[in-house]
């Protein structure tokens, strides 16, 4: 949730800067500015708005070594100009991802010292805090560290001194930052894709560690300020995964991208059958239950990863969004496996939730796609999802693979316990190896999406319809249409509309219902029957076998079908569809797809 860049070296800062944070947008789009070093003196350019708007007023300023840049998710007070980053105070410039929970006590005591603010952001008074402590302490790291010590919240900051524009000084407790290595200069970011048109060799910043970062050199200090010998990691990832490869926007390319993540995804646990997943994932059986914990997608990934663990490994499950798992009463121990689903690896309440899981004794998994991330270093085990990049702020691959992770925990698991057979369990490999060229194939059947879509576009209310899984996967469908869309959209589980909310239905509402398990069809059929009844317009999303079978009842206005394949790979062919009905609404009400209004794509703040 914001993303902060810097360089400082031998090409033109402003550039840098821009390209950087146009890389970084995902993070927050409400506003940009950047601080550059000109003539010695500190330029500072802010907008209100995309990195375009910013882009095309930075053109005055002139070529600068070092500067500081920052693309706002605003917390803090409107996302206008004045309340956007960097913010100056004194001699100090800074730019910061993250929330000062005490800011306002440390407003009033700097008033008390004299400073006023123009903005409302708890930046600002970070930056009037760091100027006071170094104008008394006169030295720049005991400042970072003071500082430190006085603010509660979570933070990344990167700061000029204006007695010192050959260095820039960063620091973090709780949220993400790297430092970048080139031979024409180094840079500072919240995420890698900032970075990767220069260079692929980070170092990662920890919490209550320090940097000084010049042209030629970058000194990293831990908290009582001994130098630390850092690892430089290489991003393997080429820039192209993070990049559009000429398709409109990040989000259909990343559903293309789909059948190639899905298969780098399983095949780290196998490539031929049941015996080498085996081999591959260690042993879940002996945990007594499991506790899921995510925010958005990943908590919807947690649900249908839920009706796997518990249908086929018979483990009971408890499914959390994050931010409320904090607060509740918890009675796992350490019988307990807690999972944490977060594409960033950074979200704020799946990291907490994490810590508290940890602080009570309980062994603790990630299932997350940023390497290295804080989730990923934190828990006692991870696995990746190795999708590469994504950068559309609403999730499809990384939601997919993270289904797919926890569908083949339960197969092992079911395996394990002989819940599942040798030969079923090579059945289920068999069609998870198949998918791919399904997806592909629903890929490629464009027209049938974009028909629906014509359909329902100018509708301001959806309902989804499902029950079981089909209710999980209706939800994820459901927010995707209604974060890019902007149409109100709710997922229901087919049996309870009735008891209320179908009196929304109308004439020409639009209710998606999706039936994927034989044995619940005629039940979810019904209910789908009683919106039709009074008027809706219905789109079944239903198993070929099932639409064989039901074809002729007069109870839907289009359908489209999926292939008839086991349940493992079922919800993955569903989800596909969903995620391709919704890009196409969402492209014909002319929405920005893939950074919607309000949202951002990493969310650190709780
Ligand atoms: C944000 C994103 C969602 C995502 C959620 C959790 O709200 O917009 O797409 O599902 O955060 O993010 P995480 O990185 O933890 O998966």
């Amino acid at each position: 949730m914001c993303g902060i860049v810097g360089y400082v070296g031998k090409r033109n800062s402003v550039d840098v800067l821009i390209k950087g944070l146009k890389n970084l947008e995902y993070r927050g789009y409400d506003s940009a500015g950047i601080a550059v070093c000109e003539n010695d003196k500190i330029e500072i350019v802010k907008k209100e708005g995309k990195i375009k708007n910013l882009e095309s007023s930075v053109s005055s300023l002139g070529s600068s070594h070092i500067g500081i840049g920052h693309t706002r998710w605003a917390t803090h007070g409107p996302a206008n100009t004045v309340n956007s980053h960097p913010h100056r105070v004194g001699c100090v410039t800074l730019v910061h991802n993250g929330i000062i929970e005490n800011y306002v006590k440390l407003r009033k005591e700097l008033k008390d010292l004299g400073y006023s603010f123009k903005s409302d952001t708890d930046t600002e008074v970070a930056c009037a805090l760091i100027d006071s402590i170094y104008k008394e302490c006169k030295d720049k790291l005991l400042t970072m560290k003071k500082a430190n010590e006085k603010i509660i919240g979570s933070f990344a900051f990167a700061i000029l001194f204006d007695d010192d524009f050959d260095n820039i000084y960063v620091m973090r407790k709780d949220s993400p930052l790297i430092i970048a290595i080139s031979d024409d200069g180094n840079f500072i970011a919240s995420d890698v894709p900032a970075i990767l048109e220069f260079t692929n060799k980070y170092i990662l910043l920890e919490k209550d560690e320090y940097g000084v970062i010049s042209g030629d050199k970058v000194i990293v200090y831990d908290n009582d300020f001994n130098i630390l010998d850092k690892e430089i990691l290489t991003y393997e990832e080429s820039l192209d995964s993070a990049m559009k490869n000429g398709y409109e926007h990040f989000m259909i390319k990343e559903i293309n991208d789909e059948p190639r993540t899905l298969t780098a995804t399983y095949e780290q646990f196998f490539k031929s059958d049941i015996n080498e997943l085996l081999c591959n994932m260690p042993d879940f059986s002996k945990y007594k239950s499991i506790d899921i914990i995510g925010c958005g997608s990943a908590y919807h990934a947690g649900l249908v990863g839920k009706s796997f663990l518990e249908r086929y490994a018979d483990i009971p499950v408890n499914t959390y969004l994050a931010s409320e798992y904090r607060y509740e009463k918890n009675f796992s121990d350490s019988s307990t496996l807690t999972i944490l689903i977060s594409q960033s690896g950074e979200t704020a309440d799946t990291l907490a939730a994490l810590r508290k899981a940890k602080d009570r004794g309980i062994d603790t998994l990630g299932i997350i796609n940023t390497v290295g991330s804080s989730i990923a270093r934190e828990a006692s085990k991870v696995f990746y999802i190795k999708v590469g990049c994504e950068v559309s702020v609403a999730t499809t691959k990384a939601y997919s693979a993270q289904v797919l992770i926890l569908e083949l925990m339960a197969l092992c698991i079911g395996v394990r316990k002989g819940i599942i057979s040798l030969e079923a369990a090579n059945d289920i490999i068999s069609d998870i190896k198949e998918l791919p060229s399904l997806i592909e194939e629903e890929i490629n059947n464009k027209p049938s999406y974009d028909k629906i879509a014509s359909l329902i576009y100018k509708n301001e209310d959806i309902f989804f319809l499902g029950r079981g899984i089909d209710y999980s996967l209706c939800m994820e469908g459901s927010l995707k249409l209604k974060e890019i869309s902007y149409i109100h959209s709710e997922s229901y589980a087919a049996g309870e509309l009735k008891h209320g909310t179908i009196s929304l239905i109308d004439k020409g509402t639009p209710v998606i219902g999706l039936v994927t398990d034989p044995d619940l069809a005629m039940k979810t059929i019904s209910n789908i029957k009683e919106t039709k009844a009074r008027g809706s317009f219905v789109v079944l999303v239903t198993l070929e076998s099932i639409f064989d079978e039901y074809k002729n009842d007069d109870f839907y206005d289009e359908v489209i079908t999926i292939k008839d394949v086991d349940s493992f790979a079922s919800p993955l062919l569903a989800i596909t569809i969903f995620q391709l009905i919704s890009y196409e609404v969402a492209k014909l009400r002319g929405e920005a797809i893939d950074k919607p209004r309000n949202l951002a794509k990493s969310v650190t703040v709780e």
